[in-house]
């Protein structure tokens, strides 16, 4: 892997603004070395902290990982019990350099069905990172996108006791990314060519790119491979292409 420094630098204009990331085939990863699945995962754990920096780095203001679906508690429970014991070391280890960054921590998800030390450790990091501006860092977390938007709707419905006034902007109010910009790109490691449930609401504009890179193994310089990609790509929004643009 080349060091970050040599990497070749996109004109921040090009870059997005938010990226949002599924960080998936730590199993894959694992299993392919012989190893139990959770060794993935620790690996993961390291791709993870590479890519936060050098979004940060890049001055990308947004940047979502996918870290634990709604769906995921179908898995074993030791391995769930091990997610989120690397979650707390993580966040744990992180904190100090994530405040220094100025990297404010968001959680997307039911907040309150998680473990109760992961609750802690996270709640005690988003307060102290309350304060960052240089970049949102949102764990989307025992998250689910079909009840994000049931979510959105519920809470619209109490504020305003009935369903008056509701369009697609009133309602991104009440998401739990309401006032982040939608995300420019989903990225998806390990080959797997689906959102699996996530951001279905705010990615409908956003550029795909998928690559078969298991997640243990993307690195800083692959993150910079699909942000090139994501520079080359013409976006119309349902309008027409501008011209001069790229
Ligand atoms: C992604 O890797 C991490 C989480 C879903 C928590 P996986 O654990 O899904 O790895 P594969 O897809 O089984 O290889
Ligand atoms: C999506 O990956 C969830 C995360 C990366 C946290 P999965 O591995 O759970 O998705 P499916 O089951 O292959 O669709
Ligand atoms: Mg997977």
């Amino acid at each position: 892997m080349p060091h970050i420094t040599t990497l070749p630098l996109i004109a921040p204009e090009l870059l997005p603004q938010h990226l949002a990331v599924i960080m998936d085939g730590n199993g894959r990863w694992a299993t392919q070395k012989g190893l139990p699945r959770t060794e993935g995962h620790k690996a993961g754990v390291a791709s993870a902290r590479l890519v936060v920096e050098e979004c940060q780095r890049l001055g990308i203001g947004f940047l979502t990982l996918y870290t634990f679906s709604q769906e995921n508690w179908k898995r074993p429970k030791s391995e769930v019990a091990f997610l989120f014991d690397l979650l707390v070391d993580f966040i744990t280890r992180e904190l100090p350099v994530l405040e220094k960054r100025g990297v404010r921590l968001a959680v997307l998800g039911h907040f309150a069905e998680l473990p109760f030390t992961t609750r802690k450790v996270l709640q005690h990091a988003m307060e102290r990172t309350a304060h960052g501006t240089a970049m949102t860092l949102n764990l989307a977390l025992n998250y689910s996108g079909r009840q994000e938007i049931v979510d959105a709707c519920t809470a619209y419905h109490a504020a305003h006791g009935s369903m008056k006034g509701l369009t697609p902007e009133t309602l991104a109010n009440y998401l739990y990314t309401a006032g982040q910009p939608d995300p420019d790109m989903v990225l998806r490691t390990s080959g797997e060519l689906r959102l699996s449930n996530f951001l279905p609401y705010q990615s409908a504009y956003s550029e795909l790119y998928f690559t078969e890179t298991l997640w243990p193994d993307f690195t800083p310089a692959h993150l910079h491979e699909a942000l090139g990609a994501f520079a080359h790509r013409q976006r119309r929004f349902g309008g027409l292409a501008e011209q001069g643009k790229h």
